[in-house]
């Protein structure tokens, strides 16, 4: 019988377990009714009675031993916090990871500035509250010019002086102002306008505005850039075309059109059936506004543009509402799983 004992007290030290559930089988094993500690118990009743006192000692110990053995097991696989007392098992299957996707605006923007940084352009950002001049007066809008009303302004109540900038060439100023030529820039950011909000227009969105000032720069350059611009973002295949516009800050002043990449210029309801979707607007910069940044405009000449990434996003990814980007559906989102950038 002391055999046995000192045989079970060897095999539960060395017993090795993976899991709550093989500690379970474990104490089955030894301390059930029927279990082997049980069964020594019934076989000490025959042990003859000098023999009692040295073997019952042992059979105590023998159970003692399992018991701490076992309860040694259970606190190792039993990794709850003292109230919840929840069970560790590290071989249940683990719930699926859902990471996020990019945002197709970031997405589009990040983009944007990929393109233009393989041709020298580096990004600068500014303030979104800004103040009347870098918004409009150094842009050439005079106090009371009716350009104003093309971009319909957020006012601060506190004074007509700030405003929510309208676009990001108050960035423009900025950077003119304290840097000297060369310049060669883009300007992303966020921008407002009084608008009501529809499928077609947002009172907030997003722009990537862009400057190069240098000696000798012509309209020709302006071309150049865009045309390489729109065949990197859209395809080699896509066509350019300027028309003639106005804004106060550019002499001349374009908008850029580009073949409907949806139709392939045939016509369809996204290009109006013209063949031709507008993405930016552009042109040389006025000569008043590099006077009012400190720039002379004897010396150097430069080109700037303006386009808005949601349209850009739209015609990319063919999104029907401009709403979509900022209502956080993640059946919109999920979409851009995978895109890169
Ligand atoms: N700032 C203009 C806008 O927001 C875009 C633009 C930028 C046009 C630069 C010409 C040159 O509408």
């Amino acid at each position: 019988m002391r055999d046995k004992i000192q045989h079970l007290i060897a095999e539960i030290r060395e017993a090795s377990v993976q899991n709550l559930e093989e500690v379970e089988q474990l104490r089955l094993k030894f301390l059930s009714k029927r279990g082997l500690v049980s069964a020594l118990f019934d076989e000490f009743k025959g042990v003859p009675a000098e023999q009692k006192r040295e073997v019952g000692l042992l059979l105590n110990d023998l159970k003692n031993k399992v018991q701490e053995r076992i309860d040694e097991l259970k606190a190792k696989f039993d990794q709850g916090t003292e109230g919840e007392k929840a069970t560790l098992d590290v071989t249940r299957p683990a719930i699926n990871a859902m990471p996020g996707t990019r945002h197709p605006l970031s997405v589009v923007r990040n983009q944007i500035n990929e393109i233009f940084a393989r041709i020298g352009f580096t990004v600068a950002e500014g303030p979104e509250i800004e103040d009347d001049w870098h918004n409009f007066g150094a842009l050439n809008f005079a106090a009371d010019h009716p350009a104003r009303d093309m971009q319909d302004t957020f006012f601060i109540s506190t004074s007509p002086e700030i405003l929510l900038r309208t676009h990001t060439s108050s960035v423009q100023i900025r950077t003119m102002e304290k840097s000297k030529p060369p310049i060669r820039m883009i300007f992303p950011g966020r921008v407002f306008r009084n608008e009501a909000i529809s499928a077609r227009a947002h009172c907030i969105f997003h722009q990537v505005e862009g400057l190069y000032i240098d000696r000798h720069v012509s309209f020709a350059d302006l071309k150049q850039t865009l045309m390489y611009f729109a065949k990197e973002m859209f395809g080699e295949q896509t066509e350019i075309r300027l028309r003639p516009s106005y804004f106060p800050f550019t002499e001349p002043s374009g908008e850029m059109d580009v073949s409907c990449l949806i139709c392939g210029g045939k016509g369809c309801n996204i290009c109006k059936y013209t063949g031709w979707v507008e993405i930016l607007g552009c042109g040389m910069v006025d000569p008043n506004v590099l006077k009012a940044s400190g720039i002379d405009p004897e010396e150097y000449t430069g080109f700037a543009f303006g386009m808005g990434v949601e349209r850009i996003a739209q015609l990319k990814f063919k999104v029907n509402d401009l709403r979509l980007y900022s209502e956080n559906d993640v059946r919109f989102l999920k979409q851009f799983d995978g895109v890169n950038f």
